[in-house]
């Protein structure tokens, strides 16, 4: 059996796909671990679901830091390092990044977002796919870069709008999607790169 690549799962709360990631990684044959669980928020779910599982977690509070934004960063980015892992998983981990974080891990930082970008970028993908009227709305993981829900996309799920959707009903049938792609994706791009 290969070694499994460590990865580190960064959130804000609910914590939903990164329960997805840990049952992923829980499989023998599945090729990442998780080595880290960070939140910037105390009050993060996410945070207790990972240590009753029995995983490492840490919450680096960002408004302990104020306004310097880089310094929270510096601690979270040791934090990562320090735990070994070769990739980061953003899954609702809802700050924006600087240059900083996102040079250090270039290429080897994911990010799921809530629409099928670019369309939809930001907060309420939701209201703003219903408001628009599109036929099919979905998820996407991406690649970090500077530009907020930019950067290379890795891949897509959809589903179809229906007409008596409402922002909750859409929400949920868009997260299990979520649930499924990024497990999926992130295998295939540790395959990619070889790390495994
Ligand atoms: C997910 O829907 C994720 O796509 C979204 O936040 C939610 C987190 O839920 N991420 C973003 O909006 C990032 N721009 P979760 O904590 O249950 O995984």
């Amino acid at each position: 059996m290969p070694q499994k690549t460590p990865i580190a799962v960064l959130i804000s709360g609910r914590g939903s796909n990164m329960t997805a990631l840990m049952e992923a990684c829980s499989r023998p044959d599945y090729p990442a671990r998780i080595s880290l669980v960070l939140s910037n928020r105390p009050d993060a779910i996410g945070l207790k679901t990972a240590h009753d599982a029995g995983l490492p977690t840490l919450c680096i509070d960002h408004k302990q830091y104020g306004k310097d934004r880089r310094s929270h960063e510096k601690a979270v980015d040791e934090a990562i390092r320090q735990s070994g892992a070769q990739l980061v998983c953003l899954a609702g981990y809802m700050r924006v990044l600087t240059p900083f974080l996102v040079q250090q891990w270039q290429g080897k930082m994911l990010n799921i977002h809530p629409s099928l970008l670019p369309a939809f970028p930001g907060l309420h993908t939701h209201e703003a796919a219903l408001k628009a009227g599109v036929q099919r709305h979905g998820c996407t993981i991406h690649l970090v870069t500077d530009g907020v829900d930019e950067g290379p996309i890795l891949a897509q799920a959809s589903v179809p709008v229906l007409p008596d959707d409402t922002a909750e009903r859409l929400a949920a049938r868009v997260l299990e999607q979520e649930h499924q792609l990024y497990p999926r994706v992130l295998a295939d791009y540790i395959t990619k790169l070889n790390l495994a």
